[in-house]
């Protein structure tokens, strides 16, 4: 069969279910996993399949779970009372502007690790219902598949309703399957609630396709964690690991070296060039991309940030919003802040903070020191705690520093200020005027020296 003749394909996302075992004021959908909350990891997955249409059935909390999203390709239904899974697809399809061919595909928000390969799967056959299920060696609490002699999908028998023979089925329905519309909408309708647990069951459907005679196609997933849906935080913690693992092997194969596959943290995307190693304990967020040969030592955050070629970042540092050009050198214990940029061969040293400035080529700021909303030129050296004093209580000023400066230790840079090429600043100075092009200033106290002075002498009576 053609693709026109399989229909177009509809997403329902369940969303509505409280998620009381998380034990949270958070709706559980908007909990993480990897930086992003599960809905997000579901929805990216939905938009992978391209389909016509995505409607997220919402409940509790609904509010909050549509504010999280900011794509407009989202339609809302409002599931008030959740009276069970096939009440809310039933309402998630009401309306839907959908051929008769069309499929619907059903999918949970609280399945974050599910990927489109295993729904392409799923979806690829034109069949009246696909499921997709697992096999699990306890598979306690979940929905039964019931296959006849031949294999045949006959039903699911939910957990609560099963028989002894049936509780030892270790196939379960993983709760994601896909429906031709027509059918979904007839057989949702003559639903009933006559169950232990007083609900509209969605598996009811699958019952109603086998009675017809209509194929039941089952998919197993060959991995549980994939269609694994979190109700607690042990489960959001260990999937979280289960994320972390995957990205970290990922990375390792495409050639990236990794101390320890499982002490990294990629909370959002990480590219990496040739040969890039990396140390234990580095959390990466956002969008932070590498060069070739770039190294990041033990425990460094790097949030937003561009590395380029042969750059180092020393341990413990922590890097947001910062641009490092080639061959940089930062840390250990060093702070870039938002809209630093270091050019190339500059250097960074320990219990440094920089906050949008540029510093030149080959221009170093070792130690202790802060530098912010600055301009410094190339080859300076700012000596040990070099301080520029940006904020005056109520606005910030620039520092400028031309070429080759060198400001001794100590010093304060009150802006605004400018300083020329070449010129030098001595030691435990206080700059609070332009300095010119070549010239040493020193502004500090002359040093005095008393040689008739007498230390106290401690009282005795
Ligand atoms: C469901 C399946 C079960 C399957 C299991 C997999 C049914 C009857 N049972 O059971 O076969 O093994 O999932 O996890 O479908 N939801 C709503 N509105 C509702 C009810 C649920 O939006 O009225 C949402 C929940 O937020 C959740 C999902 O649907 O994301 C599943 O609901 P849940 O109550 O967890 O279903 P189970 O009883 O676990
Ligand atoms: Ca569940």
């Amino acid at each position: 069969m053609s693709s026109r003749d399989t229909g177009e394909l509809h997403i329902v996302v369940l969303a509505a279910g409280k998620g009381t075992r998380m034990r949270s004021a958070r709706p559980k959908v908007l909990h993480e996993i990897g930086g992003r909350s599960m809905l997000s990891h579901c929805l990216d997955t939905a938009r992978v399949l391209s389909p016509a249409s995505i409607r997220v059935v919402i409940g509790h909390q609904g509010e909050a779970v549509r504010a999280s999203v900011a794509e407009t390709d989202i339609e809302w239904i409002w599931q008030d009372e959740q009276k069970g899974t096939g009440h809310a697809v039933s309402l998630g399809i009401d309306g839907l502007d959908a051929s008769d061919g069309a499929r619907v595909l059903v999918l949970y928000a609280d399945v974050p690790l599910l990927e489109a390969d295993t729904l392409h799967r799923l979806i690829q056959d034109p069949v009246a219902v696909a499921l997709l299920t697992v096999r699990m060696d306890q598979p306690h609490g979940y929905g039964r598949i019931i296959r006849d002699a031949s294999g045949a999908v006959l039903r699911i028998v939910e957990q609560k309703d099963a028989s002894d023979t049936e509780k030892q089925v270790q196939e379960v329905n993983t709760g994601i399957l896909m429906a031709r519309f027509a059918d979904l909408k007839r057989w949702l309708g003559s639903l009933d609630s006559g169950n232990a647990q007083g609900e509209l069951y969605l598996t009811d459907v699958v019952e109603m396709a086998s009675g017809e005679g209509k194929p039941v196609r089952a998919v197993v997933a060959d991995d549980v964690w994939s269609v694994t849906g979190i109700n607690d935080r042990l489960a959001l913690g260990r999937l979280e690991r289960v994320y972390q693992s995957r990205q970290a092997e990922r990375l390792a194969f495409s050639g990236t070296t990794l101390a320890d596959l499982h002490r990294i943290d990629i909370r959002g995307s990480l590219t990496c060039g040739q040969d890039v190693q990396i140390d234990v304990g580095c959390v990466f967020e956002g969008e932070v991309r590498l060069g070739d040969n770039v190294r990041v030592g033990p425990h460094c955050v790097l949030r937003d940030c561009e590395v380029a070629d042969g750059s180092t970042v020393e341990a413990f540092s922590y890097l947001e919003g910062a641009t490092l050009a080639r061959g940089n050198h930062v840390g250990p214990y060093a702070r870039l802040r938002p809209g630093t940029c270091l050019d190339a061969g500059a250097k960074v040293g320990n219990f440094v903070e920089i906050k949008a400035s540029r510093i030149g080529p080959g221009s170093k700021v070792n130690h202790l020191s802060y530098v912010g909303d600055s301009q410094v030129g190339t080859d300076c050296n700012l000596g040990a705690g070099t301080i520029t004093c940006n904020y005056d209580g109520a606005n910030k000023h620039r520092t400028i520093l031309g070429d080759r400066v060198f400001v001794g230790s100590s010093s304060q840079l009150v802006a605004p200020v400018t300083v020329g090429d070449d010129a030098t600043i001595g030691a435990g100075s206080t700059i609070t005027r332009d300095v010119s092009q070549g010239a040493l200033v020193i502004a500090r106290s002359r040093q005095v020296e008393r040689s008739d002075w007498r230390r106290p002498q401690k009282k005795t009576d």
